[in-house]
């Protein structure tokens, strides 16, 4: 079954001289519970692609359909409420507040929604990401492989069905590299997630289900 669609998607950032195609025409399917890698060389596309699949930028032409929802369709309150239940984002300088505890950074979106953690269910993360320990400390007391496990356990917290992540391993040394790609392939397992990775390290894209080659803004095959 498929949980991410994308057919004919084009983006061009820019005018005249200056324009940039940044999709060129991307078709792609996702299938529920997979892990799949997009690799290729930088500025070919992998954020705009990534973004596009998570709701945080429209295409210019052709359409985004994730766990039956077509993106264009939706209002912006409706794509926000979209981004926080169906998908978590992991990016490569991980995107925590600084002045916020380990515990705070991972309940934000979920307080900012004014929803209720599953309390059972964050803890259960917490011991998978072994940050039992480390809940009241602040982001900068943590090793980067420390503050990419508070950055995923934040994306876990809602249980999106989604996963999307911007070269996780970008900023670690190996061992936290495999370390934290073998956590979000657990919880991808765990929780029956769909994960898609970009990344440039192939020895990671050779552990996805799929590998996805993108070159100049399309798809290579
Ligand atoms: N907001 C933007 N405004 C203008 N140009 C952009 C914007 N976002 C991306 N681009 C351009 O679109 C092209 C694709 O960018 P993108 O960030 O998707 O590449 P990438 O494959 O993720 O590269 P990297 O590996 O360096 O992260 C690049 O030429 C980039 O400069
Ligand atoms: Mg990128």
């Amino acid at each position: 079954m498929e949980i991410i669609t994308v057919r004919h998607l084009r983006k061009t950032f820019g005018k005249g001289e200056s324009a940039v195609k940044a999709l060129d025409g991307i078709d792609l399917s996702v299938e529920k519970g997979s892990f799949t890698a997009i690799i290729g060389a930088s500025g070919s596309g992998k954020t705009t692609l990534l973004n596009m699949m998570g709701g945080l930028d429209t295409p210019d032409e052709g359409e985004v359909i994730v766990d039956g929802r077509n993106l264009a369709g939706l209002k912006e309150k409706e794509l926000a409420l979209f981004r926080r239940n169906k998908v978590g984002f992991v990016y490569q300088n991980f995107h925590l507040i600084p002045t916020l505890t380990v515990r705070e950074n991972i309940l934000f979106p979920l307080s900012l929604a004014g929803a209720c953690a599953d309390r059972v269910f964050f803890r259960e993360i917490i011991q998978m990401l072994r940050l039992g320990e480390r809940l009241d400390a602040y982001p900068h007391e943590l090793s980067g492989g420390g503050q990419q496990r508070v950055a995923i356990a934040r994306a876990l917290a809602a249980k999106p069905p989604v996963i999307l992540a911007d070269e996780p391993t970008g900023n670690l040394d190996s061992k936290s590299g495999q370390n934290v790609l073998g956590l979000l392939k657990l919880s991808a397992e765990t929780y029956r997630q769909t994960l898609v990775m970009i990344t440039h390290n192939l020895e990671i894209a050779q552990m996805a289900d799929r590998v996805v080659r993108m070159e100049d803004g399309r798809i290579c095959t």
